[in-house]
Parts: C-alpha cells; sequence; structure tokens
C-alpha cells in the first residue's frame, strides 16, 4: 500500500491534535497554559490546525461548511443555466465520458455523492436504458414471428428497462436537491433513483452497499477530502468502484493563460449578470485553483485505500477523471 501522503496526515492529525488539546489536562501544562509562550505556541498550531481555505480565503473548518453550503443555496436556481454558460456546455460532454468510463452494467448500484440536481444520475438511467433499448432491439430481431402488441409491451415497462439498477443522489444542500428533485419530474425520472440529504465525509450508508460511486465537481468543496474519500471507501462494495471527475490542473501553458483570463475576469461576471451572484462564481473559481494537480489527487484517493488508482486528463488539464477499486 502507498504511504500516506503529507496532507492526509496532515488532516487526520489535524483533528486528532485539536481534540487532544481540548481535553489536554498533564499537569506540568496546567499551569502555564494559555499564556506560557509554550501555551501560546500550542494554542496557535491548534489554530492553524482546524483552518483550511474557502476559495483564496482563509476560514475556520466551521466555517468553510457553512459558507460552501450558503454558496450552493444561493446558486441553485440558476445551477444547471450557469453550468452550460460557464462552460459553453461542455461540462455535458465530460459527464458523459464520466459514463462512459464508468460503463455500468445492468443491476448496479450507483451512490453520486455531492450529486446536487442529478445531472450524473440521469445520465447513469439513460445509460443502463438505452444498453437495455440496444440488447431488446437485437433480441427482437431474432424473434420474428412476436405480434405488434407484444412487442409494443415488451417497449413499455419502465422499471424492467433498468433491470434492477438505481442510483442514490446524496448532497448536503436541500436546495440542489429539492431542484434535482424537480427536474426528475419534469423529465420523467420516476424509478431508479432516491433523493438523501447527507455530507459526504458521514455518509448515511452501510458499508459495502455500492457497486460505484461518483462525485463530480464535488470533492473540492469537502471541508476534509481525506474523510470523504475514506468514507467513499467504506461503503463501497469489495470489487466497487470509485470515480472523480473534478477540475484539475492544465498542462498546456497557453490553455491555462487563456483559462485563466476566463475564469477569473469571465465567470463572475457572468455569476452576477445570469445568478446575480458575483461572490460565489468568485468562490468557484479560486476553490478550482486551490485543488489539487492530477499525481497528488491520485496518491490521495491511495492514501484511503484504494487500489489500480489512474486518471485521465481532459481538455487540456482543465478537468480530470481519477478512479479506483476497493480490492
Ligand atoms: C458544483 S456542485 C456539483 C453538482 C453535480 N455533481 C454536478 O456535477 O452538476 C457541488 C455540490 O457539492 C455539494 N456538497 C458540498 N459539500 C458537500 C458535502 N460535504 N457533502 C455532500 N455534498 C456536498 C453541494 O451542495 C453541491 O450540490
Amino acid at each position: 500500500m502507498a504511504a500516506p501522503s503529507t496532507r492526509a496526515l496532515w488532516g487526520y492529525c489535524g483533528r486528532g491534535w485539536s481534540r487532544a488539546m481540548r481535553g489536554c489536562r498533564l499537569p506540568g501544562l496546567r499551569s502555564s497554559w494559555p499564556g506560557s509562550p509554550l501555551g501560546a505556541r500550542l494554542l496557535s498550531q491548534e489554530k492553524r490546525a482546524s483552518e483550511t481555505h474557502f476559495g483564496f480565503e482563509t476560514v475556520s473548518e466551521e466555517e468553510k461548511g457553512d459558507k460552501v453550503y450558503q454558496v450552493f443555496e444561493s446558486v441553485a436556481k440558476k445551477y444547471d443555466v450557469m453550468n452550460d454558460m460557464m462552460s459553453l456546455g461542455i461540462h455535458r460532454v465530460w459527464k458523459d465520458v464520466l459514463l462512459w468510463r464508468m460503463h455500468p452494467f445492468p443491476g448496479t448500484q450507483l451512490l453520486d455523492v455531492a450529486g446536487g440536481t442529478g445531472d450524473i444520475a440521469f445520465r447513469f438511467l439513460n445509460y443502463i436504458q438505452a444498453q437495455h433499448r440496444r440488447k431488446q432491439k437485437r433480441q427482437l430481431r431474432t424473434q420474428q414471428n412476436l405480434s405488434w402488441e407484444e412487442i409494443a409491451q415488451k417497449y413499455q415497462n419502465e422499471e424492467d428497462s433498468l433491470n434492477g439498477s438505481h442510483v442514490v443522489i446524496c448532497d448536503i444542500n436541500k436546495e440542489m436537491l429539492k431542484i434535482g428533485k424537480k427536474k426528475a419530474c419534469a423529465q420523467g425520472y420516476k424509478t431508479g433513483l432516491a433523493w438523501v440529504l447527507g455530507d459526504a465525509e458521514e455518509l448515511p450508508f452501510d458499508e459495502d452497499k455500492f457497486d460505484v460511486y461518483t462525485i463530480a465537481f464535488g470533492i473540492r468543496n469537502v471541508t476534509h477530502m481525506d474523510r470523504a474519500l475514506q468514507e467513499a471507501h467504506r461503503v463501497l462494495k469489495p470489487g466497487g468502484r470509485f470515480l472523480c471527475l473534478e477540475f484539475s490542473q492544465v498542462d498546456n501553458p497557453l490553455v491555462s493563460k487563456l483559462y485563466d483570463l476566463y475564469s477569473f475576469q469571465v465567470i463572475p461576471v457572468l455569476g452576477e449578470v445570469i445568478a446575480g451572484n458575483w461572490k460565489s462564481y468568485q468562490y468557484l473559481v479560486e476553490s478550482i485553483r486551490k485543488f489539487p494537480a492530477q499525481e497528488e489527487f491520485k496518491e490521495m484517493i491511495e492514501d484511503a485505500g484504494f487500489q489500480k488508482v489512474t486518471y485521465e486528463s481532459l481538455s487540456s488539464g482543465i478537468v480530470a477523471i481519477h478512479s479506483g477499486f476497493k480490492l
């Protein structure tokens, strides 16, 4: 197994350190705490350990969760239209590629964490149904003597077309889920999906439950990514697959320059004009720059216990798909 990265260790030690210090009752320290230089040093170490980033801002870990919640609460209604505007529709292609890489088999149990308004879940259901239709067509071609009623019947049963496949969309934000559910109704997704309010760092599911875990554009918003990755590992069945689609590091200097210009000069303006929300889109852009590059994130996934971890950069590294298995 790969050695734990300093980042993962820091996440863990950070928590352990602050907890240990809160309960500290060492006789030698007590009288000098917290006024002594040692006390002050320990205090500042504890403070640093529980600090994190919210975009380019340094905030406490508690604050980050609240701020991220507010961002998605305030953008929920315009989230989908903004995605199309900001990426000129390309996010749809990246999400399609994620599904092609997953290539789910009939009966797959998928957990889509930070699933938001359901884009990955709907693609999953479409994929399974398209697979089923292709299989049906092949079968019908070999059964020439069926009546048209029998053929129509075969095409009618939506539940059958999923072959027991199911997707759970889990997200921490009620507003995002609300929009997702509305979208599901409007687009006719009635079976094969469930919406669950939950935190990626503490998933409300038993271990060994799912065949595939996906997280698309979600993990960079999580305060303790190491905990979220460990949770992904816990809820997957042995043999299950982790797939993450996330913004990453651009590998082409020219693309990088243009991308920076577009991200910092155009995206917050679009956020303001379309969603009336400059700050949230400024955060989205900054959080992308704070996210680890492909290799570093690969190590974090390995540290959580995943094996055969690989990644694929798309659009010159603007995004990457990381994959790993629980073996
Ligand atoms: C950029 S959106 C991505 C939504 C969707 N996956 C997509 O690709 O369109 C990020 C989502 O992460 C969710 N999120 C942030 N922190 C989370 C956490 N700790 N646990 C679960 N979801 C979280 C937000 O509520 C938001 O819906």
